[in-house]
């Protein structure tokens, strides 16, 4: 048994977030949690939402609530999204709460301490009519380059080229359209990550399990050379620039920038968890109380690699304390919407608590998880969600729990019969199984969403198979006993494929498992976790006949409808579908 450290992205406060960032952070550190669990490790997985930065307070505004209020709010509409897709956070925190404020003041303070911190003037853009200065997106104007008019300050959408807001011709604020703005002097601390480029360097050389994606990212900013970052920001919603209790002189009206503190929630989150639930925290987080045990897996969209291999790790590693740093980062690529980007304004796309209304959680999550952006972007369509449903879930899987379980009811008074001699069709499915159960676990252990969803897939459809080798139908009418075995092995298959189904369709599984009276610490992975070197013949084979024989099943209600024509139709009119 490992303790399992796991974090997903904490996803910005600003909106309930769209089937993109759910299948690119949260639903596969959630399908990963699940397995783990079932496999028999201790699994702490937290996640919060990101409450800081300009987006927040522009929402707020926009809401015409003040911030925190926004944040109370959107924070428990988060929190429910989440819920009713069964995520299993063992804790979902906020990353503005005071522990998260004492931490992350406490690591700044350090790293100052250690020489990693240096204050700094700059130049940015200050509307006077907004009584701000603006982040560099918010400011728009003028490229130099191809003079398109609605250049942001950090990008030209027309030309590509990066920019400097100040080089803006004719700059205006994006929050109001005001003119009124001008360039001033602010001070700023900058985290000095450049000192820090050979230790993260040798550090990424020798993390193990991290995909070529996360390492590539993490290499091309080394190799750019790593720049030195600003860490504060003049905005008043966030995390004071304050040491033991006294902000800093020059830094009243200034925060930490919402990529400093949001990382270091992580931390805050687990610390606010055990304090609720009477645990320690420091023994998942402090090497030198217990963390060196602890296996921490983070899991994010590419955008947030750089965040997560370079500056949290500078955070950590420059504060000179024993802090316990990421040991398998996984990082997805983007879904894509019908080719395109999700986008709000444009009602493309579908968002979490929008999508609960056009189908169940389960098949959300089976199809994303199965179209896991691993390798490369990953196109969402209805039509695609329509086939990939209709194909794999109910055709395969339920399918099969309906065949075997309405037998079981019509001719075997829905009992688990006795009887019967073992065959070549149960040699066929225990070599079967013998052959894919143990890379299925492989799979899990790896990250490896769309292998892992194919595999369980292509259990699902060995159990068909079996049936139709086997065909119980057939035996019953001149030999029930030759029936009882297909029917015996066919209902044990069935938990089986209910016990595989738990980490991806959590709530078809439990559907399943109930109909078969499966208790509960019966539904566990335990024949992975032990029988890793084992002979998985013998172990595939105690399977087959795990059911008490006698015991009473029911045909579960049905467990997947199917999803027509017209709702691919409808769903597309309404979310922006194939243009
Ligand atoms: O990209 C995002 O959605 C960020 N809110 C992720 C933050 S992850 C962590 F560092 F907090
Ligand atoms: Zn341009």
């Amino acid at each position: 048994m490992t303790r399992i450290l796991i974090t997903s992205a904490l996803p910005y406060i600003n909106g309930v977030k769209h089937l993109g960032n759910l299948a690119g952070s949260m639903l596969p550190g959630d399908v990963y949690a699940r397995a783990m669990r079932l496999l028999g490790h201790e699994v702490l997985y937290i996640c919060a939402t990101d409450e800081h930065g300009t987006p927040a307070e522009l929402a707020a505004q926009k809401a015409g609530v003040s911030v925190s209020e926004y944040c109370d709010q959107m924070h428990e509409a988060q929190k429910q999204a989440g819920a009713d897709f069964k995520l299993s956070f063992d804790y979902f925190g906020r990353s503005s709460t005071q522990s998260n404020h004492e931490l992350t003041q406490h690591l700044a303070h350090r790293l100052e301490q250690e020489g990693l911190i240096e204050e700094r003037v700059s130049q940015q853009v200050y509307s006077i009519d907004d009584d701000r200065f603006l982040p560099d997106r918010y400011v728009e104007g003028t490229c130099p380059t191809c003079e398109y008019e609605k250049a942001r300050g950090d990008q030209c959408d027309n030309c590509g080229r990066l920019l400097d807001p100040i080089d803006l011709i004719d700059p205006y604020s994006a929050v109001s359209g005001s003119r009124n703005v001008e360039v001033r002097d602010t001070n700023h601390l900058y985290l000095k990550q450049s000192l820090m480029a050979d230790r993260l360097r040798s550090w990424i050389d020798a993390a193990e399990g991290w995909p070529n994606l996360a390492k590539s990212i993490a290499y091309k900013w080394l190799d750019e050379g790593l720049r030195d970052r600003s860490i504060t920001r003049d905005l008043s919603w966030g995390i004071p620039v304050a040491y033991q209790g006294k902000v800093r002189e020059g830094f009243e009206n200034k925060v930490f920038y919402v990529w400093f503190d949001a990382p270091i929630a992580y931390m805050a989150a687990t610390k606010d968890w055990a304090a609720e639930t009477g645990n320690d925290w420091a023994c998942w987080w402090r090497t030198d109380q217990g963390a060196d045990d602890v296996s921490y897996v983070e899991f994010m969209g590419k955008d947030n690699v750089a965040f997560h291999t370079l500056s949290f790790p500078t955070t950590l590693i420059g504060s000179g304390e024993p802090w316990k740093l990421v040991d398998k980062l996984k990082a997805f690529n983007w879904v894509t919407w019908y080719g395109g980007k999700f986008s709000t304004s444009q009602n493309r796309g579908v968002f979490m608590d929008q999508a609960l209304a056009l189908a169940p959680s389960d098949y959300w999550r089976w199809h994303l998880i199965a179209n896991a952006p691993e390798g490369s972007d990953a196109g969402f369509t209805f039509e695609d969600f329509q086939a990939r449903i209709n194909s794999d879930l109910a055709n395969v899987l339920g399918n099969f729990i309906n065949r075997i379980t309405k037998y079981a009811g019509a001719k075997f008074e829905g009992k688990v019969p006795s009887g019967g001699e073992w065959g070549a069709p149960e040699d066929w499915i225990v070599a079967e199984l013998s052959e894919r159960l143990p890379k299925l676990i492989a799979y899990y252990e790896a990250m490896e969403f769309r292998k892992a969803a194919a595999e369980t897939r292509a259990i699902w459809a060995a159990g068909n198979e079996y049936l139709t080798q086997a065909a119980p139908w057939t035996h019953y009418k001149t030999d029930v006993d030759a029936a009882a075995i297909g029917v015996r092995v066919g209902l044990n298959l069935a938990a089986l494929f209910g016990i595989l189904a738990q980490p991806i369709v959590p709530d078809a599984a439990e559907k399943i498992l109930a109909a078969l009276n499966i208790p509960q610490n019966n539904r566990t992975w335990g024949f992975g976790a032990e029988n890793s070197d084992a002979d998985w013949k013998v172990v595939v084979t105690a399977i087959l006949d795990a059911l008490p024989h006698g015991l009473a099943v029911v045909a579960p209600d049905v467990l997947f409808a199917k999803i027509e024509d017209a709702d691919v139709e409808q769903w597309s009119a309404r979310f922006g579908g194939a243009p």
